[in-house]
């Protein structure tokens, strides 16, 4: 049955900073002949238990897309069912989470959002900045494309010349190391705007579950898939083994 084949064990080299592209919760709930809105809500749900998952290996960073800055041009009425589970389920919801000590921020042009939305956020940034170490990223009205600009932008009021390392701090995502493993659920093999930037030398793992369907042990075997894998930063193996 491969039942090892896709088991964590001491030996799986668990990534530092896990990013997610949360895709496929409007087909699943189609497939149901439920509205759109309750594939959201099971999305929430899922992503928690898989933050809860990825900590538990020793996760460090975890950053997830929940909302581009192209999704804020769906019709209205899908737009207040993800802004309602904002206001209803993301606080209680994300105080499970970072209870363990997780800093939470949010990610993207938040000033796009409704304006109780944003306090939520920024409130929940505020109760746990104290917390170093481990982190979530909620990306919302995240574009990576509008980040990179945003950045520039602030580079040119600056007046001085970047490098690749003072660039990518002011980035919105500017204080946490770039993933080491980006995960697209619900079927396309695309990175739709997310962490263009970051994603340099990312291992990608494209999966075919709709995300409420990717289960604790679905990120199990990406994070297997990914410890497989040998990651050159553009070296030669022999120089990979020789600094082993
Ligand atoms: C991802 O699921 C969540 C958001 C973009 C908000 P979708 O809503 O894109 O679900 P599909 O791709 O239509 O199934
Ligand atoms: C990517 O999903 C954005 C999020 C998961 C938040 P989309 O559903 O927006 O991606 P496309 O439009 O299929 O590329
Ligand atoms: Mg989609």
């Amino acid at each position: 049955m491969g039942l090892k084949k896709n088991t964590i064990t001491k030996e799986t080299k668990i990534p530092r900073h896990v990013a997610i592209i949360m895709d496929g919760n409007g087909r699943w709930a189609k497939k149901r002949l439920m509205p759109r809105s309750f594939g959201h809500k099971q999305g929430m749900e899922r992503m928690i238990g898989l933050m809860e998952r990825a900590f538990d290996l020793g996760v460090e960073y975890i950053t997830v897309y929940a909302l581009s800055t192209e999704n804020l041009k769906r019709p209205q009425e899908e737009l207040n069912g993800l802004f309602d589970l904002f206001r209803n389920h993301f606080q209680e919801y994300m105080s499970r989470v970072c209870a363990r000590g997780v800093r939470l921020r949010a990610v993207g042009d938040v000033s796009l959002l409704p304006d109780d939305v944003q306090k939520i956020l920024r409130q929940s940034e505020e109760d746990t900045a104290q917390f170093v170490g481990k982190g979530i990223n909620v990306a919302v009205a995240y574009g990576a494309r509008d980040e990179i600009v945003h950045a520039v932008n602030r580079a040119v009021e600056c007046g001085e010349k970047v490098t690749e390392e003072s660039f990518s701090r002011l980035l919105y995502t500017g204080e946490v190391p770039d993933p080491d493993l980006i995960i697209r659920t619900g079927k396309e093999v695309r990175l739709s705007n997310f962490l263009l930037y970051q994603a340099a030398y990312a291992e990608l793992y494209f999966s075919e579950k709709m995300f409420p369907d990717f289960s604790d042990k679905e990120l199990d075997k990406a994070i297997v898939e990914y410890s497989r894998r040998t990651r050159r930063f553009g070296k030669t193996d022999e120089q990979i083994t020789e600094k082993k």
